[in-house]
């Protein structure tokens, strides 16, 4: 079982690394894997909706987008792990994420997903609603906690001061095992729910 991470932070053992040591260590001692990747300091361009990807099968821009792809398709799970950039997440996550939902075709229905948010004050719960929305419109099924998913610093290494945000950080970690073991289960029992043809409608026809 696998889960990939990803660090939208540009700052390298900042709070957004603290949330996500947390959570490692939990998924360890569950027997989970994880690799974490760090994107937020990389040079990461937006969606230029040429959609060459309808005709490629991947990004047209042949970089890390790609790389992150191959290995989202391996993975059991995907945690979005963010920095609060004036109530949104941060820039280049989202051209990152853009690119990644909209050009890749495998089947992510049932990969389970979670996001985590890390701010010094504000504006956690707007973006943690804007990165679980990559998921609910991808089939994954999206991993609760005890909170929503934030940890609060402004200086880098104040979130190892946020007991309840690691608490947080734990249970969530707990909880995505429980529920990618039990799809796992599901899917070897039952099989996972079809999936009718896509009905596009675009509100004009
Ligand atoms: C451009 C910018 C915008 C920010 N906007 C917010 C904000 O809206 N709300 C907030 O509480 N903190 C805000 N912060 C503070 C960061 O969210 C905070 O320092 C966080 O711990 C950074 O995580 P990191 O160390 O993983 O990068 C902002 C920081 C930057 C650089």
């Amino acid at each position: 079982m696998k889960v990939l991470i990803i660090n939208g932070s540009p700052r390298i053992n900042g709070n957004t690394s603290v949330a996500i040591d947390e959570l490692v260590k939990v998924f360890a001692a569950e027997g989970v894997e994880t690799e974490v990747c760090q994107v937020g300091g990389k040079d990461i361009r937006g969606c230029i909706a040429c959609n060459k990807c309808a005709e490629l099968g991947h990004c047209v821009f042949n970089d890390i987008v790609c790389e992150l792809a191959e290995k989202f398709e391996q993975a059991d799970g995907l945690v979005v792990a963010s920095p609060v950039y004036y109530a949104s997440a941060n820039g280049t996550l989202i051209s990152l994420l853009d690119r990644l939902f909209y050009s890749t075709g495998f089947d992510k229905s049932m990969k389970v997903g979670a996001s985590v948010t890390v701010a010094r004050r504000g504006g956690c719960s707007a973006t943690f609603d804007e990165l679980n929305k990559y998921f609910l419109i991808s089939g994954m099924p999206v991993a609760a906690s005890q909170y929503w998913n934030s940890v609060h610093g402004r200086e880098k290494g104040e979130a190892e001061q946020d007991a309840e945000g690691l608490q947080t950080m734990r249970t969530l970690a707990r909880n995505m095992t429980f529920l990618m073991k039990s799809i796992a289960l599901g899917r070897e029992q039952f099989g996972i729910p079809e999936k009718e043809p896509w009905q596009g409608t675009h509100f004009i026809h």
